[in-house]
């Protein structure tokens, strides 16, 4: 079977049984700030574990795209080691939902696998937790023979999806691969490192959602949750070694074998750096087309780290060019047919890579040849410390991972001082003031999560109204949930209905106020940590808050206004820039507030002016013509066939409310919007940079802000106008000649310093005697800059003809000493040995050459004394 078939057959075994075909989420988590990555099947359907969601079945299969690497699951460092690791993969699993439970899962599992797929019975071992007598009474029921079946403890048996969520004792289908395949040692048996048996099946019985506190709390319906991954079961009905050997990765071995000209199997050294780049080209390529972009942090980090490190495999296999970006595109190739998002972003992956690859490449050589010469010398002296601060340097200056330093440094059988290095990430960090902007710093509390599991829902009618009455539900201080609350007390209120919007989609929440007879509330701000849930952050201004009470809703309604106005200006906005940069323009961050709009987007070089005005005056003119805005709701496949803009790498829910300005601008969106474009009135670009690789953004104004914008740049003009006496239409007349006269006077200075310095220089000649029939001119001059004195030199030299000088300056308590001796006395008297002496007078030292020569002092007081003081030194 390939291994498309065996994806097919697994989902359409599970479908035949009443299981729910569900497509692979994106690999960025939805709404989960607790998670780096999709990583694994059941992180789509968290929420319905937990009992926050429900869905329409009770029962579902999927192959889900999953990247380990970085957070809990974390691979990146052993994968191209094993025959088995990946950063990327596909889940194949199974899912009940408060249905079957251990038994169903047992038994279908076993089923497919021996039945279906024929796997020999006899090779097959299972692990179990360690108390979970009833699992171990199932495998034995099924047949499985009690000296095969292992009890194991929390570290492999207890699944847990992060830290916090729900987890469970699971239990593990093992298939024994053959001593062929172990690392020979004499007990080398289930549960051992090496490759020999392999973990095929995970069957995950989820019981507890593990607090932030650490506490495990029962969940109200026990579930399944399984996981095989597809790259391994194929390995094993192909009967192949290796995950690498199947058909999911030998088209891009071969693409690699054709870029570096080694053939795998040929060195297990360089078999390592293909199965690196073959894996990480996959986890690249599908990281980009879920929307993440390489950066300095969060995920995008981790993307790097991944791309940085094939690409350094790449020069250990001696490629020298930028590579990845074709392995990419093999991988869009082979991929695309199970995954269509690839097709749509096959274009934006290359490009991305490809300008990644060329940032790094010329600092990853750099760094590798510092990194070499520094393990030379560590060998020399018999070191095996590599010092903190080289891996801070290279990590620093030379942008390498510290994954990447610590894993040549491995191969070559050295540490780093990872204290050392430490210390100066923290110093740095403290010198920047820029904290660590992990990931988990969302605004969810935990109470938000216990409200909503209590059933608690608010709809939003804020499209229609700004005004409404309703029933106060929950009133939360803090991480309590209070009945009450009175005058000066910050808390958050949730309702059944509200017309504030809550922050989301780039938008900012509304504010506004709630008030009855009793009392009054003022919102600062409003979120929506759920899809159904929005809470009013605020104080209570004046009176008693309790619970159940029905209060006014009133959003402050120019705000609003404001922010809609924004939020239809962004939409246009993004259209233009299609439409005059290209298709490959794609949001990647938006923040839509009443003062100002802002708009990230890809796009890999800065605007030019020239582009900037049309993208402007494209936007207004869209404006002037007042075209309606309407919106729709709809189901995602009507809504993407009328040529919807999804926002990269977001999932939607089955209906979606889709934003159409005529059929210039559609989009899918929740936020509020103008109903006609011409109520924007004015859009304004005020700053266009760049964020990221590859990110550009664009800072807008429109209505009132752009008015106000204007105008304050009128009054600036005018202002201008009035200190140069002139008017805003002939200001620049008027500078021009300004600036015209200013020239003029510069030449008139510059003739009359000339003059001056011509007298000066006689003046000072006139000072010159004789020494031993050398001629000395030695003597003070106040107040020259340092380039003038110079100046004097050179001319002194040409107007002696031969002969030494010695000239002094003093400014600020400083004493400065400049010497020139003319060439044809070079060879009797040298400056620089001259002026080291004199200098010791004023306490200061000094140096040059031997025709010129320049020192400093402190002393003052005897700069006389050191004038005088050639005189001995000739003689
Ligand atoms: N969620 C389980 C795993 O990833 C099936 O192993």
């Amino acid at each position: 079977m390939t291994s498309s078939e065996i994806r097919k057959a697994f989902l359409n075994y599970f479908a035949q049984r009443d299981h729910r075909i569900v497509s692979s989420s994106s690999l960025v988590p939805k709404d989960d700030p607790t998670l780096l990555f999709t990583n694994a099947g059941m992180v789509q359907f968290k929420r319905v574990f937990l009992g926050e969601e429900t869905r329409e079945y009770r029962r579902a299969t999927t192959s889900q795209k999953c990247v380990r690497a970085g957070g809990k699951h974390n691979d990146l460092e052993i994968v191209g080691k094993t025959a088995r690791h990946h950063t990327f993969f596909e889940m194949l699993g199974n899912f009940s939902f408060g249905d079957y439970f251990k038994e169903g899962a047992i038994e279908m599992a076993w089923d497919l696998l021996i039945h279906e797929w024929g796997l020999p019975a006899e090779k097959m071992w299972i692990t179990i937790y360690l108390d979970d007598d009833e699992a171990f009474t199932l495998w034995r029921k099924i047949g499985v023979p009690s000296e095969r079946i292992v009890r194991m403890g929390e570290k492999d048996n207890f699944w847990a999806m992060g830290d916090t969520g729900p987890c469970g004792p699971c239990s593990e289908i093992v298939i024994d691969q053959g001593e062929g395949m172990g690392c020979g040692r004499p007990d080398c048996s289930v549960g051992c490192d090496c490759d020999r048996f392999l973990e095929l099946w995970n069957l995950v019985f989820m019981q507890f959602n593990r607090t932030q506190e650490g506490k495990l709390i029962p969940l109200a319906k026990p579930s399944i949750d399984t996981g095989m991954g597809l790259e391994r079961i194929s390995a094993i009905l192909q009967g192949v070694k290796s995950n690498f050997e199947t058909d999911l990765f030998r088209p891009i071995i071969q693409e690699v074998e054709s870029i570096c000209r080694h053939s795998y199997g040929e060195d297990p050294k360089t078999d390592i750096s293909i199965r690196v780049i073959a894996d990480h080209s996959r986890a690249a390529t599908f990281l980009i087309s879920d929307g993440v972009l390489p950066s300095n942090e969060g995920r995008g980090y981790v993307l790097r780290r991944i791309m940085r490190r094939a690409m350094r495999h790449g020069r250990m296999l001696g490629i020298d060019r930028p590579f990845l970006f074709q392995t990419s595109s093999r991988v869009v190739g082979l991929m695309k047919e199970a995954f269509p998002e690839l097709r749509e972003s096959e274009e934006f992956i290359s490009k991305v890579i490809r300008n990644e690859e060329e940032r790094f490449s010329e600092t990853l050589d750099t760094g590798l040849k510092i990194l070499k010469e520094e393990l030379e010398r560590l060998k020399r002296g018999g070191e095996k410390i590599l010092p903190g601060e080289v891996a801070f340097r290279l990590y620093d200056t030379f942008g390498f991972p510290l994954d990447l330093t610590t894993e040549i440094l491995q191969e070559e059988g050295i540490a780093f001082d990872e204290v050392g290095f430490r210390a100066q990430m923290e110093e740095q960090r403290q010198k920047s003031k820029l904290a660590w902007q992990g990931i988990g710093e969302g605004r969810t509390k935990e109470v938000y999560r216990r409200v909503l599991r209590e059933g608690v829902r608010s709809s939003f009618v804020g499209y229609e109204e700004l005004q409404c009455d309703s029933k106060i539900i929950r009133i939360i201080k803090g991480d309590e949930w209070v009945s009450e609350a009175k005058e000066g007390e910050e808390i958050e209120i949730v309702s059944e209905r509200t017309p504030f919007y809550g922050e989301s989609g780039g938008q900012v929440g509304d504010r506004g106020v709630i008030f009855h007879e009793d009392f009054s509330i003022e919102v600062e701000d409003t979120l929506k940590p759920f899809e159904e849930l929005i809470i009013h952050h605020g104080r209570v201004k004046r009176g008693r808050v309790r619970e159940g009470v029905e209060a006014t809703f009133r959003v402050d309604a120019d705000r609003r206004r404001d922010i809609t106005l924004n939020h239809t200006g962004t939409h246009l906005l993004q259209a233009v820039l299609r439409e005059i940069l290209g298709n490959h323009v794609h949001q990647a961050g938006s923040l839509v507030s009443p003062e100002r709009l802002r708009f990230d987007f890809t796009h890999f070089a800065p605007i030019s002016p020239k582009d900037l005005d049309r993208i402007e005056e494209m936007v207004n003119q869209k404006i002037r013509e007042n075209l309606r805005v309407e919106t729709k709701i709809m189901t995602i496949e009507d809504a993407l066939q009328t040529g919807a803009m999804a926002l990269f790498g977001e999932k939607y829910g089955e209906k979606v409310r889709v934003v159409m300005v005529s059929d210039f601008s559609i989009e899918l969106c929740g936020g509020t919007h103008a109903s006609r474009t011409g109520d924007i009135g004015l859009f304004k670009i005020v700053a266009e940079s760049g964020v990221a690789a590859g990110v550009r953004r664009i800072e807008a104004l429109t209505g009132k802000g752009a008015y106000r914008w204007l105008k304050e740049l009128e009054r600036e003009l005018r202002e201008m106008a009035y200190l140069l006496k002139s008017t805003p239409e002939e200001l620049s007349e008027r500078l021009e000649r300004l600036l015209e006269r200013q020239k003029s006077l510069e030449r008139e200075i510059e003739s009359l310093r000339a003059k001056s310095f011509h007298q000066e220089v006689l003046q000072l000649l006139s000072q010159t005697r004789e020494v031993k029939g050398v001629k000395v001119l030695s003597t003070k001059v106040d107040g020259k800059d340092l380039r003038t004195l110079r100046e004097f030199i050179d001319q002194l030299k040409v107007k002696l003809g031969s002969g030494i000088i010695l000239l002094g300056s003093m400014a600020e308590e400083k004493v400065t000493l400049l010497m020139g001796v003319t060439p044809d006395l070079t060879h009797r008297f040298k400056a620089n040995e001259l002026i080291r002496k004199i200098a010791l007078y004023v306490g200061g030292t000094g140096g040059g050459r031997a025709d010129f020569a320049q020192a400093g002092g402190t002393k003052s007081e005897r700069l006389e004394e050191a004038l005088q003081a050639i005189d001995h030194l000739i003689e």
